[in-house]
């Protein structure tokens, strides 16, 4: 029997996000800086035994229905097929987000090992544009990356794209065609607050309404009623495919909100923004029973708060940026 873990606010949880490595083989601007990135000693990352341990008891006990693997980028963990192995014997919905760059060479080892989705991340169709965002020359690497997942038979294939101000904005036409030509789900992302270097301002968040707006003048779209929170879907009326729109900042989904989060290294988060967190590595490493794993996940998913205040002058960014928490 499971018993739904509900938290303050009387949203069940059930959605896990497990961070595998604080490492990446690249160095987005909006996420780490270029250099100077110290990096988790080996000891200190939760082993796929312990990572394996949390998710059992969150399965088994409260229900979870599915996990997500993040990073940093999940593809740099060695053997990380093996730690799907392991997981998709947990029988919940199994996915990745990655940037996609060496899924050439693990996306069908990762397909058998049972992982069921995959997300990557693209900013830029541009190499120049993309060398400069990411500082690395890989956007040949990235789209061969789509193209293997694709091949896998990972369906549907799903593109993350954060546009920013300024920056990469003028693209949105150019990924919707990308999309419908690749027969990928384009999702735009609004830019979040979670930068290594502090260049997030309000000004630089393209609001998803825009995107929508900008799309559909060229190519229409119509909504496709669904209650998956939180990417809003959207499809071509000519029959070309859907793209999502997350609107994080402008029209905040904290309000369905099913999400924890476990980091590279074992502390237990109850919302990307969240301020404090939870050793759980200390309760697993301390010799804890699977019954003191679950009290401290109890009461950390008791303190989630209805949800952050991006825009508003109580906001207070989290001292970690986004590869050391996991996306
Ligand atoms: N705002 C929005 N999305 C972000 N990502 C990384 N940093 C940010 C940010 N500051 C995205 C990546 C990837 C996912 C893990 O999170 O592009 O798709
Ligand atoms: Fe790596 Fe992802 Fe951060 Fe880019 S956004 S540096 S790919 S963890």
């Amino acid at each position: 029997m499971t018993t739904p873990l509900v938290d303050p606010h009387g949203r069940v949880v059930r959605d896990l996000r497990i961070s595998v490595t604080d490492r990446c083989n690249f160095r987005c601007t909006y996420c780490m800086p270029e250099e100077g990135m110290t990096w988790l000693p080996r000891s200190e990352v939760l082993t796929f035994e312990e990572i394996e341990r949390v998710a059992r008891i969150c399965v088994e006990r409260y229900g979870f229905g599915s996990i997500r693997l993040t990073g940093g980028e999940p593809t740099v963990r060695a053997h990380l097929p093996l730690l799907v192995e392991k997981l998709a014997g947990l029988g919940v919905d199994l996915a990745m987000t990655t940037n996609g760059a060496t899924l050439r060479l693990l996306a069908a080892d990762l397909r058998r090992a049972g992982l069921n989705r995959v997300n990557i991340s693209l900013d830029s169709l541009r190499a120049e544009r993309f060398e400069a965002l990411t500082r690395r020359n890989a956007l040949a690497d990235v789209l061969d990356g789509i193209d293997a997942a694709v091949e896998a038979g990972f369906s549907p294939v799903k593109v993350n794209c954060v546009l920013i101000r300024g920056v990469n904005d003028d693209e949105a036409i150019a990924f919707a065609e990308f999309g419908r030509r690749r027969g990928v789900v384009i999702r735009f992302i609004e830019f979040m607050p979670l930068d290594a270097d502090g260049a997030w301002s309000a000004a630089s968040v393209v609001p998803a309404a825009e995107v929508v707006s900008t799309i559909d003048a060229v190519y229409p779209l119509e909504p496709v009623a669904s209650g998956s929170a939180p990417a809003e879907r959207w499809r071509y009326r000519d029959g070309g495919g859907e793209i999502g729109v997350i609107s994080s900042v402008t029209n905040s989904f904290c309000g369905t909100c099913d999400r924890v989060r476990l980091t590279a290294e074992g502390q237990f988060r109850n919302c990307l923004f969240a301020v404090r967190e939870t050793d759980l590595r200390a309760v697993l490493r301390g010799g804890g029973s699977d019954d003191d794993v679950a009290a401290a996940v109890e009461a950390e998913v008791g303190r989630k708060w209805a949800g952050h205040s991006i825009g508003q002058v109580t906001f207070v960014r989290p001292d970690r940026s986004m590869s050391q928490i996991g996306g």
